[in-house]
């Protein structure tokens, strides 16, 4: 895929959004609901069983989703799925989670987890949210093994007064572009690789978009 090429440094106003209150207010209501249509979530299941970050391998998999919410439309569990999110209902409501953690990234992005001690970490449909991503996701390559992946995963709807001002100004090719390079600019990952995974051309449904990139191994 084409795609516009981000500015070096972001700028100021990139991560700027309407709503800068706490996001742990605009999230307080229970929303027991899906962000994108059924084919959507369909492509994201199909992702994550593709890249056996789902139980489907039949192996141990410990699973980090971030900006979780009741589903994390894996296919099947893998042994071990930590969500994180920002209202507990949600969270309590994910019937795959094992572990559940409450935490606004927004204003803490360490993520309170080891060094290499995930299989796989997820965000699906909520990188535009992030004021840090690049620190989020270094964060990511940090507790991710050597040679498991980071699957972000993106469609072209958001809650557009919590989105950040660089995602909205732009369209969905350079989406694309920004998601790759917030990978780049974090560190420790391969190459991105940025693929649509809902039909081309004139498809009436929601876009998906995955932008997926591996922890390199570890020097020394
Ligand atoms: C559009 S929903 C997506 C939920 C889920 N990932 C999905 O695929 O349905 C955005 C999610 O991001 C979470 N979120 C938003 N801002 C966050 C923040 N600052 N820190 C952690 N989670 C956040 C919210 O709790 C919400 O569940």
């Amino acid at each position: 895929m084409t795609s516009s090429i981000p500015p070096d440094p972001f700028p100021d106003w990139f991560f700027d959004r309407d709503d800068p209150t706490p996001d742990t207010r605009f999230y307080a209501p229970t929303r027991l609901v899906t962000h994108i249509d059924d084919a959507a979530i369909e492509a994201v299941g199909r992702l994550y069983a593709e890249l056996g970050v789902d139980g489907s391998a039949g192996e141990p998999r410990r699973v980090l989703d971030l900006m979780s919410s009741w589903v994390s439309h894996l296919r099947t569990p893998p042994a071990e799925l930590v969500a994180l999110g920002l209202n507990a209902a949600e969270l309590e409501a994910n019937a795959m989670a094992t572990t559940r953690v409450l935490q606004d990234l927004n204003v803490e992005p360490d993520l309170p987890f080891p060094d290499a001690s995930f299989d796989a970490v997820l965000c699906c449909v909520s990188i535009d949210y992030l004021v840090h991503p690049v620190e989020v996701l270094a964060e990511a390559a940090r507790v991710l093994r050597p040679g498991a992946p980071v699957v972000l995963t993106f469609s072209n709807r958001c809650f557009p007064t919590k989105a950040v001002h660089g995602w909205l100004a732009t369209d969905d090719a350079g989406r694309g572009a920004i998601v790759v390079e917030y990978l780049r600019r974090a560190g420790g990952f391969s190459e991105p690789e940025l693929s649509l995974r809902t039909p081309p051309g004139r498809y009436r449904g929601d876009p998906l978009y995955a932008v997926v990139a591996r922890r390199v191994p570890l020097a020394g």
